[in-house]
């Protein structure tokens, strides 16, 4: 949904099991909340629920199909723990993916460390909605936030069907 300022919803989606039992405090939630915002993006929601694929599928849609919030960033739960079930709940939520925002994350991020190959976090669309996983960790998060915030605004609009020029930067 397009706002009135031309400017697009978004919603933060973070997942922990320790955060969402009150023990650890989402300071990488509060983080993308604060730097949507002033790249005056309009928040619309926030939750913090534990790694269970189905809780994050269920959330997944409800933001994207109920509440239809243009944007969804989540974060934590990409890695190779046995909690971490992000990727495996977009699997089943994203109708397509965009594998190209989720590469230039790992390949920027991999410029700063090399466990950034342990991520697995995608990126895709769902209805008219678009789905970007995140790491974790504050670092983590900002790291790759930086990656594809450049290019969000381009791809809502040819998600809502824009057909402005590709090649204007
Ligand atoms: N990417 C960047 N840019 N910076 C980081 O510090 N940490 C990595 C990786 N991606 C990291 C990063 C680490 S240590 C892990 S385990 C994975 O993200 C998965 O993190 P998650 O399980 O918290 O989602």
């Amino acid at each position: 949904m397009n706002t009135d300022q031309g400017k697009y919803t978004f919603g933060v989606l973070t997942l922990s099991d320790k955060g969402s039992r009150g023990e650890r405090e989402d300071t990488s939630g509060a983080y993308i909340k604060d730097k949507l915002l002033a790249d005056g993006y309009k928040f619309e929601a926030y939750s913090i629920i534990p790694d269970q694929k189905q809780i994050i599928i269920d959330s997944l849609i409800e933001l994207t199909d109920k509440q239809k919030i243009s944007l969804i960033i989540t974060t934590g739960g990409t890695g190779v723990s046995p909690t971490d079930v992000t990727p495996e709940a977009m699997k089943e939520v994203i109708e397509k993916e965009i594998p190209g925002m989720a590469e230039a994350m790992r390949a920027a991020s991999l410029l700063k460390t090399s466990r950034a190959m342990l991520s697995r976090g995608k990126v895709g669309i769902r209805g008219e909605s678009l789905i970007i996983n995140l790491p974790g960790s504050l670092k983590a998060a900002r790291e790759n936030l930086e990656v594809v915030l450049p290019v969000i605004d381009h791809a809502l609009e040819k998600i809502l069907g824009g057909t402005g020029d590709c090649g204007v930067e």
